[in-house]
C-alpha cells in the first residue's frame, strides 16, 4: 500500500500540480501541492493554487485552519460555510457562533483550539441570490485530505475532535458511523486521540425545536467529556 509519503512524490513527479482539471489524473490528491517544508503560514499559502479537486473554481478562496500552532486540542469540521469563505477564516458565521458558546460552557478555551475543516473550499449551489450549501463528495474530502493531515502534524494536538460525519470519515475512513460511535474515544496514526460528535451547523438546523435542544444538549456533553479529558493528561 503506498504512504501518503510515496502517494506525494508519485503525484508531484507526475506533475499533478500543474495540470488543468480536465487532465488531472483520477484519485489524485493535494499532496502535490504541500510544500516540501511545511509550517502553517506556508501551508495557508499554497492552499490558494490548490487544484486537486473542482471545488476552487467557485470557491472565493482556500480556508485553511486557524489557532496556535501547539493547541492541545484540534476540531475539524466539513468545509467553509458562505460567511468563512468570504473571510477566509474557518467557524465565522452561525455554527462557529454556537460552537465559541458551547466551548465557553465546557471550560474549553479558544485559546486552547485549532479549528479546521477536513476540506478547505466551500462547496455551494445557487439559489436564488443565496449560496445554498452542498455535501463534499467521498472524492473531495479524499482530494483535501493532505492539508488535514499536514495541518495534525505540524499543531501535533493532543486530541481531534470531528464535528459531523463527513470529517469523522475523512479522519477514520469511509466505514466509519457517526450516530453509532459517537462519544468514543479512538488512537490515531498522528499520537493524538480522536473522538466525534455532532455538527454545530446539524443542529442549528433542526426544524423541531425539541430534537434541536436535544441535539444541543448531547454536543455540550460531548464536549465536556473532551474537557475533562483535556484536563486529566
Ligand atoms: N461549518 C464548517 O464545517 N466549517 C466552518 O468553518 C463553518 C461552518
Amino acid at each position: 500500500m503506498s504512504t501518503p509519503r510515496t502517494l506525494r512524490k508519485q503525484e508531484a513527479d507526475a506533475g499533478a500540480a500543474s495540470r488543468t482539471p480536465a487532465e488531472r489524473p483520477p484519485g489524485s490528491t493535494a499532496w502535490a501541492f504541500i510544500p516540501e517544508r511545511p509550517t502553517l503560514p506556508a501551508l495557508a499559502k499554497a492552499a490558494q493554487a490548490c487544484t486537486a479537486c473542482d471545488l476552487y473554481q467557485r470557491a472565493t478562496q482556500a480556508v485553511m485552519g486557524a489557532g496556535p500552532a501547539g493547541a492541545r486540542l484540534m476540531l475539524v469540521g466539513e468545509q467553509p460555510g458562505d460567511k468563512e469563505d468570504l473571510a477566509g477564516q474557518p467557524f465565522v458565521g452561525p455554527a462557529g457562533r454556537l460552537l465559541d458558546e458551547l466551548l465557553e460552557a465546557a471550560g474549553i478555551g479558544r485559546r486552547e483550539v485549532y479549528l479546521t475543516n477536513a476540506v478547505k473550499h466551500f462547496k455551494w449551489e445557487p439559489r436564488g441570490k443565496v449560496r445554498l450549501h452542498q455535501k463534499p463528495t467521498l472524492r473531495e474530502v479524499t482530494a483535501c485530505r493532505p492539508w488535514l493531515e499536514t495541518e495534525i502534524s505540524l499543531v501535533r494536538p493532543q486530541g481531534i475532535v470531528c464535528l459531523g460525519a463527513t470529517a469523522y470519515q475523512a479522519l477514520r475512513g469511509s466505514q466509519a458511523r457517526l450516530t453509532r460511535e459517537r462519544g468514543q474515544f479512538f488512537d490515531t496514526p498522528w499520537g493524538s486521540w480522536l473522538t466525534a460528535t455532532f455538527h454545530p451547523a446539524a443542529v442549528l438546523r433542526m426544524p423541531d425545536a425539541a430534537k434541536r435542544r436535544e441535539a444541543r444538549a448531547q454536543l455540550q456533553h460531548d464536549l465536556e467529556r473532551v474537557a475533562r479529558r483535556l484536563a486529566a493528561a
